[in-house]
């Protein structure tokens, strides 16, 4: 019992029937719920002079059962301290009829995923009379599990003799939620801000190694250098993928997004997903006709759904059925989050595997975790498939239960209008390089800020016969090509995306083809935040992606200096026209 300073008259009747102590804000501390802000003058105790349960004629007791706040009584004086009266909101929120919880403690109410701790808070409270607001889960007679924010208070006689606990309840199920997911969300974005920086110092690293380990390759004849060379280029090869996997997780990878209809898509990717199942996992396809059309990357889809699958796999050692449909999807405001009401397609993949405990599936789509053996797996899986569905401005779902299985989903938006302009803003397919015109040496301008990735390319040019002049940014290769360029004509532009500065690749590119539209341009990037940031380019835009192979820059400069011009105003055609055949 409080001591009597505590002690206030509260709304008495006349003759002074009920006190109580006010809660003084000392029972909501650290959350605000149920009434927004800790309470003051709410009783956290209280005194009665006319004890039992029969007296139900006055407005108090109609009150009561016409609020909508859950509330009980138990009786302490009774073994196991059961429930005495419940008011019909408390009904209403835990789905049980009266004569289902008369009688019973209270613990019904908790289930598998009820934090014990917290269970323990309630028991001590209880044991000593104290007052308590707590928030657990507790699960309906459904099943159904919901947040419960509880509040529980001693009620005493005016001899100090213990005759009720009070108790409230409040379903604080969606408050829970939307902290939790936002908590999440804050978390994803700050990993996938950490994984990008890596992944992108990482890109120029691998991108050294690899082109001395090229150059290495050239000149060495030893056919033991060549295959300690090759031993090194498939681990650099391994690294490369790590980190394009990140940077997917990251939602920085260079996506070429078209228009499929993701039925035919999988129909196609079929082949392969048998053949990364084994024999005693069976694909089932379910696939809706005539999908409206989605605008994703089908190269990184495959890769997202092949990890899906190998996962859906690794759940069943013992076999069973992974099913993958598609169908079509209306999302309402509710049900879209973060996405925007509309229409979507949905792909999922379901098995039926041993399916994830709850601390597993709120990590599952982190960047490395895995609960795979050492050398089994990344734990780049999910993190990367999520990452690639949002970037595709979309929403990866999964739903598990230890016993029940796993299904993942995939949903994206439908193909929209702005789509045509985007289309055309794709590359033109590239004419087979054709031998460059014999006696002219093609001049390349390559702008580039790490200098050791500057000296591989240009080694790699200069080595393959092509004259090279070099810049350190933005800025440097604008002046070097205007100071360069009247007297020593530059053929291609071969520049870094993203470079400190005032000037990126992409402005430099511009600002090039403003002084001469027949110069050709190739840029490079480890990821290209600023292509997608920026939307689609007035004109196409060549891009190579960090880390190349000498081969590749090769091939792609080759490419481009065939195309030369095509971003600007047409060349004249000379006087004798083309050949055509
Ligand atoms: C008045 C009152 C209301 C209670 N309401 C709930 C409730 O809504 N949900 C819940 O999980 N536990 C509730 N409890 C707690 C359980 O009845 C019990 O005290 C708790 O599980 C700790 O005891 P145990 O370890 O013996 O189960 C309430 C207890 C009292 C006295
Ligand atoms: N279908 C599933 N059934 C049960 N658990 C799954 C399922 N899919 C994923 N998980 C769990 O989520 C974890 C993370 O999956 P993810 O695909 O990201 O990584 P991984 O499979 O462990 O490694 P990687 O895919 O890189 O080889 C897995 O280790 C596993 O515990
Ligand atoms: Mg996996």
């Amino acid at each position: 019992m409080a001591n009597e300073d505590d002690r206030t008259v509260q709304g008495g009747t006349p003759d002074g029937q009920v006190t109580g102590v006010p809660a003084r804000g000392t029972i909501d501390s650290g959350h605000d719920d149920p009434i927004g802000r800790p309470g003051l003058h709410h009783w956290r105790e209280s005194t009665i002079t006319r004890p039992g349960l029969d007296d139900r004629g006055s407005v108090f007791f109609a009150a009561i059962e016409m609020t909508r706040m859950p509330m009980i009584l138990t009786d302490p004086n009774e073994p196991d301290n059961p429930i005495a009266f419940a008011n019909k909101a408390f009904l209403d929120l835990t789905g049980y009829e009266e004569e289902e919880v008369l009688g019973r403690n209270c613990r019904f109410l908790q289930g598998a995923q009820t934090d014990r701790n917290a269970v323990a808070e309630l028991r001590d409270a209880v044991a000593e009379r104290q007052s308590i607001a707590i928030e657990l889960l507790n699960y309906r007679r459904d099943g159904s599990p919901f947040w419960n924010a509880v509040f529980i208070g001693p009620v005493y006689d005016t001899s100090g003799k213990l005759l009720y606990f009070f108790a409230s309840q409040l379903d604080v199920t969606r408050r829970r939620n939307t902290e939790q997911s936002y908590r999440q969300a804050q978390k994803m974005e700050s990993i996938g801000q950490l994984t990008a920086g890596l992944a992108h110092d990482f890109n120029n690293l691998l991108q050294v190694v690899n082109g001395n380990l090229d150059l290495l390759a050239a000149v060495t004849d030893s056919e033991r250098a060549k295959r300690y060379v090759a031993a090194a280029q498939s681990a650099a090869e391994r690294g490369a993928k790590l980190t394009r996997q990140l940077l997917a997780f990251a939602r920085k990878t260079r996506l070429e997004p078209r228009p499929v209809d993701l039925s035919h898509l999988i129909t196609e990717f079929s082949d392969v997903m048998e053949s990364s199942i084994n024999k005693r996992v069976d694909l089932h396809l379910s696939l809706r006709r005539g999908l409206p059309h989605v605008v994703i990357d089908p190269d990184q889809l495959e890769m997202a759904l092949l990890n899906i699958v190998n996962n859906a796999r690794d759940a069943m050692p013992d076999g069973g059925v992974v099913t993958v449909s598609t169908l079509p999807l209306k999302l309402d405001e509710a049900e879209a989050r973060e996405l925007t009401a509309g229409d979507y397609v949905m792909l999922e993949i379901r098995d039926e595997g041993a399916g994830m405990p709850a601390e597993v599936l709120e990590r599952a789509v982190e960047p490395f975790f895995t609960t795979k053996g050492v050398g089994q797996g990344t734990g780049l899986g999910l993190a990367m498939a999520t990452g690639f569905v949002r970037q595709s401005g979309g929403r990866l779902d999964i739903d598990s239960e230890p016993g029940k299985g796993t299904s993942v989903r995939m949903i994206f938006p439908t193909a929209r209008a702005t789509l045509t302009a985007a289309e055309k803003d794709k590359p033109e397919a590239t004419p087979a390089a054709p031998a460059p015109p014999s006696g002219y040496v093609d001049h390349v301008l390559i702008v580039e800020d790490n200098e050791e990735v500057l000296a591989i390319a240009s080694e790699i040019l200069t080595s393959a016969g092509y004259r090279v002049t070099t810049a350190g940014s933005g800025e440097q290769g604008l002046k070097t090509f205007e100071a360069v360029h009247t007297t020593d004509h530059i053929d291609l532009l071969f520049t870094d995306l993203v470079m400190p500065g005032g000037m990126n690749g992409l402005m430099l590119a511009d600002a090039v083809i403003d002084r001469d539209p027949t110069v050709s341009v190739l840029l490079t990037t480890g990821y290209n935040e600023e292509l997608v940031v920026n939307g689609p380019r007035k004109r196409a835009t060549d891009v190579l992606s960090k880390p190349y192979r000498r081969s590749e820059l090769l091939d792609r400069v080759r490419q481009a200096l065939n195309r030369r011009g095509s971003g600007g105003p047409r060349r004249q055609r000379s006087d004798f026209g083309a050949a055509e055949a």
